[in-house]
């Protein structure tokens, strides 16, 4: 894409919001009210709005490599904070995508200077579930596995942080989902993530409710 095209792109899109709707940028302005916090992969063949069909104003996103809730990230920690104290969104989604380049760096050991650090909680998931992950022969099976288990843990790290356990024993939300994004088809995969059921299971290790 020429760099400047996307200008042009930009001009065309204005006019195509207005043509629909004069009033669509005055009632932008006006403010937010997203129900859906979703997190994902900066992968550019993953883009959050156009394969959720969502329109600007109804998810609130954050993107990095692998989608993942590192407790020591200062960004995802706010985004999530704001999204559930602030915003109150009703669900939050970690959606990870087959062929996902931090996960396939995460099964092939090696030195890749900055990304060191941001892929080892990538080996830590892979190290968890070693037994399942090194039993699939296929090379690509076991590739989409630990994209799938990478989801799972970053569900689960979602719900060891403090504001998102607050809200959830104040409201009951936000409901927390696993996708998965199948870049060969297209198709968005629920991963069908009982993640309160999860939650009970390590709770004793994780809950962070102050004891009477
Ligand atoms: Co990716």
């Amino acid at each position: 894409m020429d760099y400047k095209h996307i200008f042009e792109n930009n001009e065309a899109w204005i006019q195509e919001k207005l043509n629909l709707n004069p009033d669509y940028f005055k009632q932008l302005a006006s403010g937010q009210q997203p129900e859906y916090l979703y997190i994902g992969c900066s992968d550019s063949r993953v883009t959050a709005e156009d394969l959720m069909g969502a329109q600007p104003g109804e998810v609130f996103i954050h993107r990095n490599i692998a989608n993942q809730i590192i407790p020591t990230d200062t960004n995802v920690n706010a985004v999530v904070q704001y999204a559930v104290e602030h915003l109150k969104v009703k669900h939050v989604i970690v959606c990870g995508h087959y062929e996902c380049g931090g996960v396939k760096a995460a099964l092939n050991p090696s030195d890749m200077g900055q990304l060191n650090n941001w892929l080892q909680t990538l080996r830590d998931v892979y190290r968890l579930h070693r037994e399942e992950l090194d039993c699939i022969e296929d090379a690509h099976k076991r590739f989409d596995k630990l994209v799938e288990l990478n989801v799972r843990e970053q569900c689960m790290n979602l719900l060891k942080l403090d504001h998102v356990q607050k809200s959830w024993y104040k409201t009951g939300y936000p409901k927390v989902h696993g996708w998965v994004f199948d870049v060969h088809t297209g198709r968005l995969l629920d991963l069908g993530l009982n993640m309160e059921k999860e939650f009970l299971a390590i709770r004793s290790i994780y809950d962070l409710k102050p004891i009477h």
